[in-house]
């Protein structure tokens, strides 16, 4: 009996032993390939390859690990089952867990991880995948009672697993996409004009301008003093600060004084004028003067005489008068920190950089179903539990993997801000004139926080306190609805039958205010409202005892929610567009009793029918911002590279000049071309879907723009940089001032002028506000370099932002030059490499490889392909 026993524990033991052992060498040895094959040739889906491969010097036949990992796309979406499908042939099944979360276990007759002997496995996922990005990092292999490893292959932000993307089946989303990578010949046909210099002085441009060509004011310490005007201490200080100069109450004799003044009325414009934010500026030689409406006006003055300072030669700035007002009231940035969670430092940065470009909207996207990320005091679950993402079985601990987070909370995928650090950016935005708006995105997208409400129940459960398990709690236990979210959740509606669900949402509302108070007094709460999953709640109890049809429960939740607000005195409530309304009907505006109800319109995708939406609302008495996907979507690519980081759902690429483009005065406008890059016959989609008009009663609804950066492919800092700018300036720029080409009609005649107005813009990046941007530590996406070679031998380089540097070298000598325009090849070079870097020389981008082939000829045959290897680096940092 002993015996018996004391062998069991040493044979538990053992195995427990060898298996962890099993856990580590796999980690260690297991090589991991991804391949996509096809996305041209499957209906509705892609088709990809898994080959795992034992690297190292013994055989491992154990079978009871388990290895997860994040597909973006649902594998095998047709044939998807409770107890998981085959993977391929490969003798593995594939279970889905939840989310993007799948995980691998072998079948009983698995044979093995052989040494040198690859399983693979064939397999059809969901959409598309024409991206190196679309592959999830930081895969992992764990044991029922083992800890998880990540795999050694998979690590980091290198993405070496993933094989080549460089065929036409791999990178084109399905048979009718008419997106190529770009080469050397397609950046040059894009070019703009090198103009030497930047021709735009102040981005975003100002309404009125008249400065001088000939006239400049020297700004120096001993002669120059900033004169504090009323209650603008911050305005005081920045100007100061940036200019290098004192800051005095009073202008002593003998100084010349940049006067800042608030001021009721500034003369121009006779509508705008006087809106908040509107300012003029006059600067001469003995002095400059700042007037604004408002201390923003004074602010964005502020900006623009910076602008002129820091862009300018040595200090020097022209002499002139500067009138300016916004174009909207409404300018604003959202970032995502839910998927991934990005700090104060990140959120600092980019507000830096907003207020420089005059936007005073941060829409911090606070909470998904990956993760919540702002401390509520009372409910710490959110945090301790709902912030984390690791491998835990127990579900007390943190969310499961999502997106690449891998098995412990040591990545970009936990963290939060705490009360703290979340006043502290307020205070910060607050100075800057960026009114900070928090979003808690329910009753869908919110796993993270049904999750954390569970952890809570079952700890107070335990305790055998069910008024506290049950205070806060966010569905219904006996809730049997089986659905799958856009991003395959099965359990991410909070459920609006149950009183708990509104005590929890007004406690956040409660917390939330809080923390406002004394910096940024909250004016708008912001409950997202978007995709909500179909069939949800279709199996409630709780549900079934209201009298309330299961399509309308939303509405009813957000008007009860509406009330809420209202009670703890909030104007405005807030919403994406489809928190809003059902289909295409807006929800009873009368029913939701804030004085101001406000959506944000993204879901623009023509040809699938909901591009009127933001008119229809609009027209129904509600706010509109406009947050298009086909133009201000800042996690999609730049390019239609497969290296460009994003996804692309809503079209394939979103370059700056698109952004720059953007016609927000006539959304119809913007129907150019589809998703695949098809020309959009605009009357078709308008008899099919209906274009409303926006009625002039209700233009004034229209109150901004926003760009949107969503973070489930962004796992740095730079990367996170990368796809906010430059396109943020061309937001600004669209934002803030009606371009002349806008009021033109449609035509070669305004696209001329559009195109023109771009050059300048490009040039006045590359030539003046990138070298600002990198002051500032932001790492902009720096544009591949293209080039052509002249008969003589002349080579003509430049980027879409001229001005930046580019180096070279060639296949006759391996040293890195800086590129001059005069630059004349040597005969005998038939390669040449370009790189394009930052205005500092700190960062480099892409590497291109130029074939020439210098002939008598003007015209050249060039051709060009990416260097996969540095692009990766450079992307990556
Ligand atoms: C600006 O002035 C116009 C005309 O006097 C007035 O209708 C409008 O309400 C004012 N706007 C602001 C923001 O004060
Ligand atoms: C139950 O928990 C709540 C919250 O922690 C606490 O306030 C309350 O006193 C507890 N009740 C009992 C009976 O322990
Ligand atoms: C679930 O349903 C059972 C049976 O009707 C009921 O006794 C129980 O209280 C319900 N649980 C919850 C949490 O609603
Ligand atoms: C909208 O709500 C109001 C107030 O409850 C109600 O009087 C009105 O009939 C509703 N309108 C529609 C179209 O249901």
């Amino acid at each position: 009996m002993w015996l018996h026993l004391l062998l069991l524990l040493c044979a538990s033991g053992l195995l427990a032993l060898s298996n962890n052992d099993a856990i580590d060498y796999l980690a260690e040895n297991l090589k991991v390939k991804y391949d996509v094959i096809d996305n041209m040739n499957i209906d509705d889906g892609f088709s990809a390859k898994v080959t795992l491969t034992n690297t190292g010097d013994r055989d491992i036949m154990e079978k009871d690990w388990e290895l997860y990992f994040n597909n973006i796309r649902m594998i095998e979406p047709d044939k998807i089952h409770p107890n998981g499908i085959e993977f391929g042939s490969s003798g593995l099944m594939v279970h889905h867990v939840n989310g993007v979360l799948f995980k691998l276990v072998p079948k009983a007759d698995f044979g093995g991880f052989k040494k040198s002997t690859p399983v693979e496995a064939v397999f059809t996922s969901s959409a598309w995948m024409v991206a190196y990005t679309d592959v999830m990092p930081n895969w992992y292999i764990t044991a029922p009672e083992g800890t998880p490893k990540t795999i050694e292959a998979t690590k980091g932000e290198e993405l070496g697993f993933v094989g080549p993307i460089n065929k036409e089946e791999q990178w084109k989303r399905s048979k009718l996409d008419q997106y190529d990578p770009y080469n050397n010949g397609d950046r040059i046909s894009m070019k703009p004009v090198d103009h030497g210099e930047a021709p735009i002085p102040i981005i975003p441009t100002p309404y009125n301008m008249d400065l001088s060509k000939d006239t400049t004011v020297h700004i120096n310490r001993d002669e120059w003093v900033v004169v504090k005007g009323n209650e603008l201490d911050f305005e005081t200080q920045y100007l100061s600060e940036k200019l290098g100069i004192d800051q005095v109450d009073k202008l002593p004799s003998g100084k010349s004084g940049i006067m800042l003044e608030v001021s009721d009325f500034v003369s121009g414009d006779p509508i705008n004028s006087n809106m908040s934010g509107a300012y003029q500026m006059a600067i001469e030689s003995s002095g400059i003067s700042i007037t604004g409406v408002d201390a923003a006006g004074v602010f964005y003055g502020v900006q623009s005489l910076v602008a002129l300072y820091e862009g300018g030669d040595s200090s020097r700035i022209p002499t002139g008068t500067i009138i300016d007002f916004p174009r909207f009231e409404y300018r604003g940035q959202h970032i995502d920190i839910g998927r991934n969670f990005f700090g104060k430092d990140d959120l600092i940065r980019i507000v830096d950089a907003m207020s420089m470009y005059k936007l005073n909207k941060l829409h911090l996207h606070v909470t998904d179903d990956e993760g919540w990320r702002l401390e509520i005091p009372g409910l710490p679950e959110l945090t301790e539990v709902a912030s984390q993402r690791c491998h835990d079985m127990t579900g007390m601990n943190c969310i499961m993997p999502q997106l690449g987070s891998g098995p412990r909370d040591d990545t970009v995928g936990s963290g939060y801000l705490t009360v703290a650090q979340y006043k502290e950016l307020l205070e910060h935005a607050n100075d800057r004139h960026i009114e900070v708006i928090p979003e808690f995105d329910v009753p869908g997208h919110a796993h993270a926080a049904i999750h954390a409400m569970l952890a809570r129940y079952h700890k107070y459960k335990e305790a055998g306190n069910m008024t506290a398990a049950e205070q806060y709690l966010l569905t219904d236990l006996n809730d049997t609805s089986e659905y799958l979210s856009v991003q395959y959740f099965t359990d991410n509606a909070i459920n609006p039958c149950m009183q708990s669900t509104y005590d929890f949402m007004e406690h956040v509302i409660t917390e939330t205010i809080e923390m406002h108070k004394d910096i940024q007094p909250l004016k708008a709460f912001h409950f997202g409202g978007d995709e909500q999953p179909p069939g949800a709640w279709t199996a409630s109890p709780k549900c079934d005892e209201m009298d309330i049809d299961t399509q309308y429960l939303k509405a009813d939740f957000v008007y009860k929610l509406s009330e809420i607000v209202k009670r703890h005195g909030l104007e405005k409530i807030y919403g994406w567009e489809d928190g809003l309304m059902n289909g295409e009907t807006p929800y009873n505006r009368s029913r939701i009793v804030n004085d101001h109800a406000l959506a944000y319109f993204w879901d623009n995708v023509w040809e699938w029918g909901r591009g009127q939406r933001s008119y229809i609302m609009a027209n129904a008495g509600f706010q509109v911002v406009l947050s298009h996907a086909t133009h201000l979507y800042f996690d999609h690519p730049y390019e239609p590279d497969p290296n460009e980081r994003g996804y692309y759902w809503a079209t394939r690429i979103i370059p700056t000049q698109k952004t720059h483009s953007y016609a927000p005065d006539n959304i119809y406008e913007n129907m150019l071309v589809d998703g695949n890059g098809s020309p959009i016959n605009r009357d078709d989609i308008c008899q099919k879907y209906g274009c409303v008009p926006l009625e002039e009663d209700a233009k004034h609804n229209i109150v901004g723009m926003q760009g949107q950066v969503w973070g489930e492919t962004i796992r740095t800092s730079a990367q996170l940089d990368y796809m906010v700018f430059p396109r943020l300036l061309a937001l600004a720029e669209r934002a803030w001032h009606r371009a002349d080409w806008e009021k033109l009609g449609e035509g070669i005649e305004r696209d001329e002028a559009r195109d023109e107005d771009w050059d300048n813009f490009a040039n006045s990046l590359g030539y003046r506000e990138l070298s600002r941007l990198d002051a500032l530590g932001v790492s902009y996406r720096i544009p591949p370099p293209f080039a052509s070679v002249e008969a003589s031998g002349e080579l003509e380089a430049s980027t879409e932002h001229p001005g930046l540097p580019i180096d070279i070298k060639t296949d006759i000598d391996d040293t890195w030059v800086p590129y001059t325009k005069d630059m004349v090849l040597s005969p005998s070079v038939s390669t040449v490499f370009l790189k394009s870097k930052s205005t500092d020389g700190a960062r480099e981008g892409l590497t291109v490889t130029l074939d020439v082939s210098i002939s008598g000829s003007a015209h050249v045959t060039v051709s060009c392909v990416l260097l996969l290897l540095t692009s990766v680096l450079a992307l990556l940092k």
